[in-house]
């Protein structure tokens, strides 16, 4: 059954008609080469990646052609190409023209994705998925993957999070001792405060009222009047 490979939801017919009349075309229903939600990978000199490609049709497919090209110097070379006689079917030849590239494709599961062997740097660039229905009359469909080949990832990354970490934990031992440096002044000017009040106060000067000594909170209560 044609209907059996769909990944996407199709609108029911009137909302379809309603839809395709609205953007004039066949393209709600029509095919869809898809790259997956983040179209970009970063991947390290040497290892082996994946690049994803689904396609998906409401109208479902006949004879669907599709390619893989990358966009070298400006120029789109192709890498794979083959055609899929049916939904769910496999593609019967599948023709690659480069080396370091494999097919993983499944028809069952409307995937033709590739996988790129021992990446080097001139391998980062924009790879085309490209895909051609001729039920709809030729119009041609496509979705771009962005490589980007670096050197190392992980080095850089732990560098910065290190800096990053001690940074942080540089600011909250500053704040603690800042706070410490805070409290030590108000204690220090607390007792100097105290060493004031006993010197102006003749007899018992510490102004202790929460120690319920209310004789000494009574005398010691005119006396800041005397600055
Ligand atoms: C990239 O990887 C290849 C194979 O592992 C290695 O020979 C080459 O030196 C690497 N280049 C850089 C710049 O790391
Ligand atoms: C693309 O450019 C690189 C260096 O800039 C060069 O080595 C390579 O041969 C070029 N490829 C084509 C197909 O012109
Ligand atoms: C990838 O590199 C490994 C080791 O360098 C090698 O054995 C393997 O044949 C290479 N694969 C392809 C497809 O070039
Ligand atoms: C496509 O097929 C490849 C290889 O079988 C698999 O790794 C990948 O997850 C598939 N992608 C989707 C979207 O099913
Ligand atoms: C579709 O792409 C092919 C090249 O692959 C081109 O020759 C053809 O004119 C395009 N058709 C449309 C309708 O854009």
């Amino acid at each position: 059954m044609e209907g059996e490979a769909r990944r996407m939801p199709c609108p029911p017919p009137a909302a379809a008609l309603m839809l395709s009349l609205m953007l004039g075309g066949w393209s709600v229903q029509g095919l869809e080469m898809l790259v997956g939600k983040i179209p970009y990978l970063q991947a390290v000199n040497g290892s082996t990646v994946m690049l994803p490609c689904n396609y998906a049709s409401c109208i479902g497919i006949r004879n669907l052609y599709f390619n893989w090209q990358f966009n070298e110097n400006g120029t789109m070379v192709k890498l794979v190409d083959a055609t899929i006689r049916k939904d769910g079917m496999e593609p019967s030849v599948v023709e690659v023209y480069r080396e370091r590239v494999e097919f993983i494709g499944r028809g069952i599961k409307s995937n033709v994705s590739i996988l790129l062997w021992n990446i080097t740097f001139d391998d980062a660039g924009l790879y085309t998925c490209f895909g051609r229905n001729p039920k709809e009359k030729g119009r041609n469909h496509s979705a771009i993957f962005t490589l980007d080949v670096v050197p190392e990832l992980i080095v850089v990354d732990n560098t910065l999070a290190i800096l990053i970490a001690s940074a942080v934990g540089g600011g909250i031992a500053a704040l603690m001792g800042f706070m410490l440096l805070k409290n030590f002044t108000i204690f220090v000017l607390a007792k100097i405060e105290e060493k004031n009040k006993e010197c102006l106060v003749s007899s018992s000067g510490i102004d202790n009222t929460e120690n319920g000594l209310s004789g000494s909170k009574a005398e010691s209560k005119p006396t800041p009047k005397k600055k």
